[in-house]
């Protein structure tokens, strides 16, 4: 039998336009296989005068939110935590199922959006608010339900892989390769929350909180963007054998959850190593799975689309089937976080240093009083007068011991300005 349901779109920029033009022209399609009657009963905008680059009924483009009220499901395409949040929760209150983009929303407002949604018994679905046409959320929930995840490690931000896989290759500054992105339209005007790790946090506490079912906010992580990173590390590293990437980093303890945001060595022997361009990938390490990579495009219009159209789908098909709504949004526990400080890890550190005898010496003593092992040492040409950059790479060690340490390098007569430290994800 044929399921009529009746679609709102709010907001109809770059993702809405992609939505609409699928929905047109799938209508069919989606009758046929699925038995399933997608209609495009309205679209709010801001602008209605707006040019939308699209052929659509202009019958159903309004400004007025109220016009949502009138259809099963509604989609939140408009961004931000203000109008959107109120049309989200109006929708719920109003027993209506809601898909949305909305990374933003969903990090910041999850316990107010869940008891909304448990209140309501309605569905709240947002595949496309992490890594775009990425699946990653569905695999989560669906597919790797059987596992207890491990860890999990994303590149999810494609406007600062771009920018690092661009210096890397070329050699360029992050300022030049940052103009040169927003003049192509790959990165915002204010590219703040790209760059700082802003976003990539916001899309690590969605997909934390579900793979540990735990509540994880921004406050609970150490963020680091990619502003910092100079691009002569950037050939050092690539010398010994790593890209370097902004990672999205979430690992499971007994003692607590160590999730943090901040650019990291990857050996580009890894597959995550080899993700430029705009592209996401996410591994994921289930304790029975092993290893999973999901690879793909994190944004865009119609990689977006079709992640926001998939969502729609699948309330349409619950709903076809007359049985209990599954939940898809769940409840979270309160969790123990593991503070960066005690985080074991390996670093690549850069010290300018004076090039007499020595100095290694002093330096390596240092490193060995705070328990840190030295995995190797480049000692690069000098570059001014008698400073050398030295590049240290080393084993594993307590993140407070690493700064302690440096610490105590930056104060020595022979280690010129502040050195440089850059996890490792080996
Ligand atoms: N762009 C991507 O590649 C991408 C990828 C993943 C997730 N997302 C998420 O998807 C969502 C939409 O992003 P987008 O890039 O499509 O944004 P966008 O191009 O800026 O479009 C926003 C739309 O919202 C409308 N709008 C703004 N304020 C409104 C209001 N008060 N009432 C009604 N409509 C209003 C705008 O109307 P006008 O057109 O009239 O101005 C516009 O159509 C965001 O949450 C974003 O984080 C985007």
């Amino acid at each position: 039998m044929m399921t009529k349901v009746k679609v709102g779109i709010a907001g109809c920029g770059i993702v809405g336009i992609g939505v609409v033009d699928i929905l047109q022209k799938r209508f069919e399609e989606f009758r046929e296989l699925y038995q399933v009657e997608l209609e495009l009963a309205v679209v709010v905008v801001r602008n209605i005068d707006s040019d939308r680059d699209i052929a659509f009924d202009k019958a159903i483009l309004t400004t007025d939110l109220a016009m949502l009220d009138n259809v099963d499901i509604v989609v939140e395409l408009i961004g931000g935590d203000t109008v959107a949040k109120d049309v989200v929760l109006n929708a719920i209150h109003q027993k209506k199922h809601v898909v949305t983009a909305n990374k933003a929303l969903v990090a910041k407002h999850w316990d107010i959006l869940f008891e909304a949604v448990r209140g309501s018994q309605v569905m709240l679905k947002f595949e496309a608010a992490v890594a775009g046409a990425v699946p990653v959320i569905k695999t989560i929930q669906e597919s790797l339900i059987g596992n207890k995840i491990e860890e999990l490690k994303g590149i999810i931000n494609g406007t600062a892989n771009y920018i690092l896989s661009e210096m890397e290759s070329r050699g360029e500054s992050l300022a030049l390769i940052l103009k040169e992105a927003q003049d192509l339209g790959y990165a915002e005007a204010d590219p703040t929350f790209d760059i700082e790790g802003f976003d990539v946090a916001h899309k690590l506490c969605i997909l934390a909180s579900l793979a540990y079912g735990v509540k994880v906010e921004c406050e609970d992580m150490y963020i680091q963007g990619i502003t910092d990173l100079e691009v002569k590390d950037m050939a050092y590293i690539r010398e010994l054998g790593y890209r370097i990437k902004l990672l999205a980093i979430a690992k499971k303890y007994e003692k607590g959850l160590d999730v943090r945001v901040h650019p990291a060595l990857v050996p580009e022997s890894q597959i995550l190593g080899a993700v430029s361009g705009p592209y996401n990938a996410i591994d994921i390490k289930g304790h029975a799975s092993g290893d999973i990579l999901l690879y793909g495009q994190g944004a865009g219009r119609y990689p977006t689309a079709g992640a926001v159209v998939g969502d729609i789908l699948d309330i349409a098909r619950c709903l076809q089937k007359e049985q209990p709504l599954p939940f898809f949004f769940s409840e979270r526990k309160k969790a123990e976080f593991i503070p960066i400080e005690d985080i074991e890890n390996r670093y690549y550190i850069r010290l300018n240093v004076s090039d007499q005898p020595g100095v290694l010496a002093k330096i390596t003593n240092i490193f060995g009083e705070h328990a840190i092992g030295i995995a190797s040492v480049i000692q690069k040409e000098v570059v001014l007068e008698d400073q050398v950059p030295l590049v240290v790479m080393t084993g594993k060690a307590r993140e407070d011991n690493m700064r302690r340490s440096l610490d105590e390098i930056e104060a020595l007569d022979t280690v010129f300005g502040s050195p440089t430290l850059i996890r490792i994800e080996d």
